[in-house]
């Protein structure tokens, strides 16, 4: 039998306290590891910095409501038209892929893959979830190469060592004259007139965020590097959009405004979730050392003197027609 279906439960620490300690649960269902207050994925353990547990879960339904509201209710920008195979690469709880992808487009089949359990009980019949880590082999989701229409990727910051082997993967099971699609969110915070100083809050998550990524050997800054890996990756028509999200209701905007407005949101509920992990053990941080700081950004959040926002930048692009 596969290790991740074993109904065990092992306790990994002989510590009595829950707090500051690492155990594991195993369960056919759900298997994860709990650290500092957090739940996270336990298979291929750690390598994904994200919490998984219930208040993650939920705060991805923020971030999917401020990539609706920045696309004006589009799912994906690039021009496919009646796409028939569509993967989503950390697929997380499946709101674009489960939900609204295939509602959309009831004819496509949609996969959504994950390195962590998919947490919702019930699917759409045109929906396959599939828990692997992509950084592996693409078994039972990617035999047959040029499979798909569109590969999407929402939020994978941070998560991976080797960007041009992943692109490389996709660009191989895309058909050909098929797209890849990316957002990611910029850890680095920014004003254009000079009201976040270089060693406010906000300015400071973004090299704690950039060093932890750094020593991690996963970039966090893939939102700045994807178009030129994309293109090194041999596809063409390679577009990006650069979308500001301002942190806050600063912008006079009416849009920018409601974004402001649900970044705070996006900050308040997952700053503490970014950062745990990562801060913790790559950065050295005590549990306590990361409350204290979590509090003083949701304070900085307040501050509606400081103009500060950050991109959220969209790649997308084709395979051409005839690689060579
Ligand atoms: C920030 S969440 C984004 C979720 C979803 N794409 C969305 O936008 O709502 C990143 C997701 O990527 C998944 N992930 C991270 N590394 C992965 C890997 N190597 N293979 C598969 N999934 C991975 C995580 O488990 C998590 O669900």
């Amino acid at each position: 039998m596969d290790a991740r279906e074993t109904a065990s439960l092992h306790i990994d620490s002989d510590r009595d306290s829950q707090e500051g300690t690492t155990y594991s649960l195993n369960s056919a269902a759900t298997r994860y590891r709990y650290e500092n207050g957090r739940t996270y994925s336990a298979y291929r353990e750690f390598q994904y910095w994200g919490p998984n547990d219930l208040r993650m879960l939920n705060h991805e339904n923020i971030v999917h409501h401020l990539c609706l509201l920045t696309m004006e209710d589009r799912l994906f920008l690039a021009p496919v038209e009646n796409p028939q195979r569509v993967l989503d690469i950390g697929t997380g709880r499946g709101l674009w892929a489960v939900r609204d992808m295939a509602d959309k487009f009831p004819n496509a089949q949609i996969t959504g893959v994950d390195i962590s359990p998919q947490p919702e009980r019930s699917q759409p019949l045109n929906v396959e979830f599939i828990q692997d880590d992509v950084l592996s082999p693409w078994v039972g989701y990617g035999d047959g190469e040029e499979s798909y229409d569109l590969i999407h990727i929402r939020g994978l910051f941070g998560s991976v060592a080797d960007w041009p082997a992943l692109y490389a993967e996709i660009f191989r099971h895309l058909k050909p004259g098929g797209y890849i699609e990316q957002m990611e969110f910029s850890v680095h915070n920014r004003s254009d007139d000079g009201t976040l100083a270089p060693d406010a809050v906000l300015a400071k998550w973004s090299a704690y965020a950039k060093e932890a990524g750094e020593r991690n050997g996963t970039t966090a800054e893939i939102a700045e590097q994807m178009f030129e890996l994309i293109r090194e990756a041999g596809f063409e028509d390679v577009t990006l959009k650069r979308y500001k999200w301002p942190i806050g209701t600063w912008s006079r905007d009416a849009l920018h405004k409601k974004i402001g407005y649900w970044n705070v949101v996006n900050w308040e509920q997952g700053v503490e979730g970014w950062a745990m992990h990562l801060f913790t053990n790559v950065l050295g941080w005590t549990k306590e050392r990361v409350d204290e700081w979590v509090k003083t950004v949701h304070e900085a959040l307040k501050d509606r003197k400081q103009h500060v926002y950050h991109y959220a930048p969209l790649v997308y692009a084709r395979k051409p027609e005839r690689s060579v």
